[in-house]
């Protein structure tokens, strides 16, 4: 297994392209289930993730081509409606396969995902509405099996106690397309990953409505066909590598980046002293003056993304005064804090709330990466501390960030990979 190592202390300067969105990319590659034509998906990133969905419609009889981040999905000799444990266990995204397999092929039988490092992350809402929708629904041996002789348009809530969910969202919106008449989603999800799904079905040939506003209204039609679609940009990539820049006193100018989908953590760094300049597909963000504390609370779009919690943690932990981080949608989200305290951060956690004291300066340390995002985190803390930081378990980095090293290396980080 590979660990990082950074050696902290360098401000990064320069320009950086930002990848396509992860959480865009894999229910768009799961919506070319609903149709047997070809579909062209461009800014693809090369993650662990996508490798994974990409092996999940295979498994399920799709024909799969990549090429420098452009993937071909066509239709193979015989689809399967059975989403394995095996795959559906590594990732929680694969159990958007649900809503386009039943929408599709009237029948479906996927693995329940689990719960991970974050929490438990039901699917509670996603059964829900796919069972609103008709389907009959029941879970024998750790999967769902699901089967409709006809999908139906119907009114739904879609909130849960944490507020809307991103994918069961898309997976309800993917299972409405193609049922008879129309299906209004309240409460949904108005992250930008769902409205560029959205317009991926749009292009298909579905007709949504209000996508990007917490009423969604879906028109159902008899089928889809194939269709081109090029992802958003990454807005968490975009964010930790701002954050890159705040916590290393830097000046990065970061390209294909859309500043509208960062409103709120713009304005949380704004409200901190950093300084942006934005402009159509690109955002400056500099380094001008010693940033203040600032507090946050995660929430739904377009609220602080829980995506970014972590990263923030870190900047706070070397950012002079106290921050009260809340995190709103999964409370137990707080694995970095124990690993930020060995490097010399002083927070403490206290239920849904972690009161960050900003210290002068971390210290490089062996720590271990929990998930995807506390990952990122320890990247930033190991960029601005003293000395030298490894991480290891890195293979959660891999999920989510395409050429992390290579990105940071020509920003001026000294990070580099070795074997453990
Ligand atoms: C998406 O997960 C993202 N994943 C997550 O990104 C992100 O953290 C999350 O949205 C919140 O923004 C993808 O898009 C692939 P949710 P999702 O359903 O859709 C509760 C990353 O690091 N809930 O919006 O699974 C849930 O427990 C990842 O890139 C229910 O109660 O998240 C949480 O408290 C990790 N019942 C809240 O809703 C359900 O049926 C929001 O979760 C579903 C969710």
């Amino acid at each position: 297994m590979d660990k990082l190592v950074i050696e902290g202390g360098v401000r990064l300067r320069g320009e950086v392209t930002v990848s396509g969105a992860k959480n865009s990319v894999l229910p768009i590659l799961a919506a070319t289930l609903l149709t047997d034509d070809a579909c062209i998906i461009k800014g693809v990133p090369d993650l662990r993730d996508t490798s994974t969905m990409l092996k999940l419609l295979r498994s399920l009889g799709k024909n799969v081509e990549v090429d420098k981040g452009v993937v071909t999905v066509t239709a193979g000799k015989a689809a399967n409606y059975i989403a394995d444990y095996k795959i559906v266990s590594t990732m929680r995204a694969s159990f958007c396969v649900l809503g386009p397999l039943l929408g599709k092929l009237k029948k479906a039988r996927v693995s329940l995902p689990g719960g991970c490092a974050i929490g438990t992350r039901p699917v509670d809402l996603h059964l829900k509405g796919i069972k609103l929708l008709g389907a009959d629904l029941k879970v024998e041996g750790g999967y769902v099996i699901a089967k409709a002789s006809k999908l139906t348009g119907v009114h739904m809530y879609l909130g849960g106690v944490y507020g809307s969910s991103v994918l069961a969202t898309d997976n309800v919106m993917m299972a409405a397309v193609l049922a008879h008449g129309k299906t209004v989603i309240e409460s949904a999800a108005c992250e930008p990953e769902v409205v560029d799904l959205a317009e991926f079905l749009i292009k298909m040939g579905a007709k949504i409505k209000g996508h990007g506003t917490p009423i969604i209204e879906i028109e159902g039609v008899r089928h889809l066909h194939g269709a081109a679609h090029t992802a958003i940009a990454d807005r968490i990539e975009a964010g930790t590598l701002i954050l890159a820049a705040l916590i290393t006193k830097g000046d990065i100018l970061l390209k294909n980046c859309n500043y509208r989908h960062l409103g709120a953590v713009i304005d949380k760094l704004e409200e901190a002293g950093a300084q942006f300049t934005r402009t159509e597909g690109s955002l400056h963000v500099r380094y001008q003056k010693p940033l203040n504390a600032v507090n946050i609370t995660t929430l739904p779009y377009p609220g602080f993304p829980t995506d970014m919690q972590a990263q923030m943690m870190s900047l706070m932990s070397v950012t002079s005064g106290i921050s009260v981080i809340t995190e709103k949608i999964y409370p137990d989200r707080f694995m970095h804090v124990a690993e930020l305290n060995r490097m010399g951060a002083h927070i403490q956690r206290e239920g849904p709330h972690a009161i960050v004291e900003g210290i002068k300066e971390l210290s490089g340390a062996p720590v271990m990466a929990s998930d995807l995002r506390a990952s990122a985190g320890l990247v930033l803390a190991g960029l601005a501390a003293r000395g030298k930081t490894q991480i290891s378990r890195i293979y959660h980095l891999e999920r989510g960030y395409e050429n992390i090293e290579e990105k940071l290396q020509k920003l001026g980080a000294k990070i580099w990979r070795e074997r453990e």
